[in-house]
């Protein structure tokens, strides 16, 4: 080897070197950053609390568990808002019992929520219609991609519990991991949280 070939070599190696460093850091650096990302993405997850209220009850309960959980409050409004004899369960004519009647019945809602994917946990909150929820919470579901999100259902009612409330709400969110419904019937802030936190 003459002088050239050694300063040639000896170039050419280091060069090698250095890229394979380059490459090191370049690789380690990347997968920092998606840990960190990743990181980041999961502690930004929040939390929604949406519900539906013909009449406030179920409104108020909603209020007071998105203060208690923490979480952004969102309620389902619906198209036609239900007037006191919309609500006649005892007119078997009246529009709740006619909806209720068909299960397959979709009341149109005005408004939606603003970027849902932002939410881990939705909370979706309504009063029990002929022992079970109002379609209009189908609506709400089907409108959303849930999948991979956890649902928490809740409810008021004049003493029922939930009924076959999951049997008719599931199929609109099958992607969802669905909590149990809880009855937030006279339910106070302390006992909110107990509840929450053993989700
Ligand atoms: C059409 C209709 C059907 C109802 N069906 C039931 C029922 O099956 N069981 C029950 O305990 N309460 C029933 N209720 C009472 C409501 O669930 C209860 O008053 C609820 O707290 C109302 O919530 P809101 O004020 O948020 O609408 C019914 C009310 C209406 C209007």
């Amino acid at each position: 080897m003459n002088i050239k070939q050694i300063i040639l070599t000896t170039v050419v190696t280091g060069c090698m070197a250095l890229s394979a460093m380059a490459a090191g850091f370049a690789h380690n650096t990347n997968t920092n950053t998606n840990i960190n990302i990743n990181d980041m993405t999961n502690n930004s997850k929040k939390t929604l609390v949406a519900y539906f209220s013909a009449t406030g009850t179920t409104m108020e309960a909603a209020t007071k568990l998105a203060k208690v959980a923490d979480a952004d409050l969102h309620e389902i409004v619906p198209e036609t808002p239900y007037t006191p004899a919309d609500l006649n369960w005892r007119d078997k004519s009246s529009r709740s019992s006619v909806e209720m009647a068909d299960k397959s019945s979709r009341p149109a809602i005005a408004n939606k929520v603003e970027n849902m994917e932002q939410y881990d946990t939705v909370f979706v909150g309504y009063p029990i219609w002929w022992y079970i929820a109002p379609t209009i919470i189908n609506t709400f579901l089907e409108q959303y991609d849930f999948t991979g999100k956890t649902i928490v259902p809740f409810f008021t009612s004049g003493g029922s519990g939930a009924g076959e409330t999951m049997k008719y709400l599931k199929p609109s969110a099958p992607g969802a991991n669905w909590k149990e419904p809880k009855s937030l019937n006279y339910m106070g802030e302390a006992e909110m949280k107990s509840w929450i936190d053993s989700l």
